[in-house]
């Protein structure tokens, strides 16, 4: 074994505080090293070169690199090996500049031991690491698109104008959404569904578009890349080859008069309908739940196109990513029973307003007061229903509502200049590009503003509305008459949201809507590979946003399915089948399901798995290794920690990757100074961490073991923090048991902001440490 070890000064930043030169000497005595460097800075080419260089003349077979977060260059100096001809898998970087340097440059000595220290920590994991192979498994370049409203077709057209298959599954009758419904969009009061209908065209027309209405994803199973789904398609009993769209002949026969549900139930329609007059497909369907079955519509139609006997039918695809973008769902505002929809007629929605402005809709564009059907000479906003509502579960902002009322508002005003308009919001929400000056429009326009929501809707004697409300502002109280009442109702998940999460196996978070992988770096990203979000199915946004998510989700799936063929992550889980016991515990703790029982042994979708390690430290057979994070390295690396107890007391840290590790970084670019008596060893998620690594420090003289982790219901790999707080809780237990303090053992839940909070624990746990003395006398009594 030939080790090149590298130690970057990164200018003075590392170079001010750790002694390079007695570090490179240190290091060199050490097995199997044969060559240390110090180098200004590894990461400049020159820096880089002289590591290619060096595997080529001095035969060098594994790469340690000391310098910064391996969070910054870990990817730099793997492509710096494969260019020298060497596995990129023989590295190891160790970081003496975040969670080093920059966090104790008050104590250069003990910054210096611990640099070495953490040196032979990382050399006794790359004596222990194999050269991994990137399996390349062929992949579908076909795409499934859930959902077709505005984010979905935008998605779909991005996929399908680059060439690829896109199935696109919609369970509506036609495409569109909701924006399809809309009367005007904000801030520029175009046409909704002008705008809208050319790209419903397309979607449609399109060569590499199969579009599947009245259906909805009903199974998916297989790994990403090879996604097999099933489609269950509900019958349309007309045939949509035959149906040449002329609604007027079996609309006109049909006996059945239904209420209107794409008018907000507001209109009436017939069984058999055209959903709305841009439908996309140009076609009727029956509505079963009405459908007498008379017949009639059959006898008028010209093109003999209605079909009784369809049946639903399962649909079966291999996709290689798919693509949800199932929308919202409007709040039920009868859960608000103090303003009184379904109750009072002249209380209605924002959404029905759209449809009575619209001149599509049900009135043609006129707007009546329902009870007297005449044009209302008081309008009422009451914004937040739903929304910003502990009360009905709905704590959030639904982002779209404050603009959306002053828009109804403005145009309510140009057609009906007399009306005086109200809108009662709680704080008016309107930051996006040209937002602020529709609000600044709207005041100027004569539309007045009042803070302080509506407690409730009475009506007077002469059966006239009346709003009850505070102005905080002013802190007055007023009963006020008004003529219609526009509930400003938020936005929730669609209602077959839990299906949808069953079937895709995808988490939601509290607020309900799907979650994506993280808030702010991995905005249309799913916890499943190969699953992208887009648009309001992660929470509400407004439209243009949504578009952005379907442009930005197609270019995740072109990115994914672009070579035609995926690398298998080596960093999977792996089962030793002559090990498994077939007990399931694995099952059960793959929050991803990624691992079945195939004849009472278990089987890890290795293409899929996240490589989280939950199934190897819950492993009660020690049957399940990861691949480039196995039990032998970490213990290696435990060793190396604490065979030279270098300083008192000692703490063997585990952080996982994402979470605690980064804020251990930033309490180093912070420059949060804490004591330097952590040996941090990093995992891929604190659900890693099997018991017997945190005995195995204990056993081998560390004075106390920090497990951290991203704060509960944040980790990045669904809730394996959770499988890890357990075993922890269960482990200080038994600790207790044989005399151990089980405060030896300190567990940490830390987002990756909290550079501060980490730094703190560190020192509160070494002041507890030193409290409780070493560890030496209880280890000998446990023994005992
Ligand atoms: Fe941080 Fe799971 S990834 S605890």
């Amino acid at each position: 074994m030939r080790i090149g070890v590298y130690i970057c000064h990164c200018g003075l930043n590392i170079a001010h505080t750790i002694n390079v030169e007695s570090l490179r000497d240190k290091v060199s005595e050490l097995n199997d090293v044969a060559v240390v460097k110090n180098i200004q800075f590894m990461c400049s080419d020159s820096g880089q070169d002289s590591i290619v260089q060096d595997i080529t003349d001095l035969d060098l077979n594994h790469i340690l690199v000391a310098a910064c977060s391996p969070h910054l260059h870990e990817q730099t100096f793997k492509r710096v090996l494969e260019k020298a001809g060497l596995n990129p898998f023989m590295l190891e970087m160790v970081n003496i500049r975040e969670q080093c340097s920059w966090v104790h440059m008050d104590n250069p000595q003990m910054a210096t031991q611990k640099a070495f220290d953490l040196i032979r920590m990382g050399i006794a994991r790359l004596k222990l690491l194999d050269p991994l192979q990137l399996k390349k498994v062929p992949v579908r370049k076909d795409v499934m698109v859930i959902g077709g409203g505005v984010a979905g077709i935008e998605a779909a057209l991005t996929l399908a104008n680059s060439g690829h298959h896109v199935i696109m599954v919609e369970k509506e009758p036609t495409i569109g959404g909701k924006m399809a419904l809309l009367n005007e969009v904000f801030p520029t009061n175009d046409c909704s569904i002008c705008v809208l209908a050319p790209k419903m065209t397309d979607v449609n027309q399109h060569p590499n578009i199969d579009l599947i209405t009245l259906a909805e994803v009903t199974e998916v199973s297989g790994p990403v890349g090879n996604f097999n789904v099933t489609v269950t398609r509900k019958p349309r009993y007309v045939d949509e080859d035959k149906c040449k769209g002329c609604v007027d002949e079996c609309g006109r026969v049909c006996p059945v008069e239904v209420p209107n549900r794409f008018d907000s139930g507001l209109g009436k329609t017939k069984a058999i309908n055209m959903p709305i007059p841009q439908a996309v497909p140009q076609v009727v369907y029956i509505d079963n739940e009405y459908c007498v079955g008379c017949g009639l519509c059959k006898l008028a139609c010209p093109a003999d196109a209605i079909n009784y006997h369809q049946k639903e039918e399962k649909l079966e695809f291999t996709v290689g990513a798919i693509i949800l973008s199932t929308g919202y769902s409007h709040f039920d505002a009868s859960r608000k029973p103090e303003y009184g929809y379904g109750i009072y007629p002249d209380v209605i929605t924002n959404m029905e307003l759209e449809r009575l402005l619209n001149a599509a809709g049900p009135t043609k564009g006129r707007v009546l007061s329902p009870s007297t059907l005449t044009v209302p000479e008081k309008v009422s906003f009451i914004q937040c229903v739903g929304s910003r509502d502990e009360q009905v579960g709905n704590p959030y902002c639904s982002r779209v509502c404050c603009m959306s009322s002053m828009k109804n508002a403005q145009l309510l005003k140009e057609r009906y200049p007399d009306v005086d308009i109200t809108i009662h919001y709680i704080d008016v929400r309107a930051s996006g590009e040209m937002y602020e000056e529709y609000y600044i429009r709207s005041q100027e326009m004569g539309i007045n503003f009042v803070r302080g929501k509506v407690g409730e809707i009475l009506k007077d004697s002469d059966g006239k509305l009346k709003l009850r409300y505070e102005d905080t502002l002013s802190s007055e109280l007023f009963e006020e008459p008004t003529d219609l009442v526009v509930l400003a109702t938020g936005m929730e998940n669609v209602k077959d949201a839990d299906k949808i999460s069953r079937v895709l196996n995808l988490t939601r978070r509290t607020d309900r809507f799907f979650s994506i992988a993280h808030p702010k770096m991995r905005p249309v990203d799913s916890h499943v590979k190969g699953i992208y979000i887009a648009g309001c199915a992660s929470g509400p946004k407004e439209i243009q946003v949504s578009i952005a998510q379907g442009s930005g989700a197609a270019a995740k799936a072109m990115q994914l399915l672009s070579k035609g063929e995926l690398e298998m992550d080596p960093l999977s889980a792996h089962v030793n089948p002559d090990k498994c016991i077939g007990c399931g515990i694995c099952v059960d703790v793959c929050k991803f399901n990624k691992i079945t029982m195939i004849d009472r042994k278990a089987v890890v979708d290795e293409l899929s798995c996240m490589g989280c390690g939950a199934c190897s430290a819950s492993c009660p057979a020690d049957a399940i290794w990861m691949r480039n994070s196995t039990d032998a390295q970490i213990m290696a690396q435990i060793h190396a920690a604490t065979e030279v107890k270098s300083e008192s007391p000692l703490i063997v840290a585990f952080l996982c990757n994402w979470c605690s590790y980064t804020c251990a970084d930033l309490a180093g670019t912070s420059r949060i100074q804490y004591p330097t008596n952590i040996r941090v060893i990093r995992v891929m998620c604190a659900g890693r961490v099997d018991p017997s690594f945190v005995l195995e420090a204990l056993e081998h003289g560390a004075d106390g073991v920090l497990v951290a982790g991203c704060r509960l219901g944040e980790c990045h790999y669904i809730f394996a923090n959770y499988n890890a707080k357990q075993r922890m809780e269960a482990l200080k237990e038994v600790l207790a048991d044989v005399g151990i303090d089980p405060g030896r053992l300190s567990v940490e839940w830390i987002s990756a902001s909290e550079g501060e909070r980490f730094a703190n624990s560190i020192e509160g746990f070494v002041d507890y440490l030193k409290k409780i003395g070493p560890i030496g006398s209880e280890l000998k009594e446990a023994e005992q």
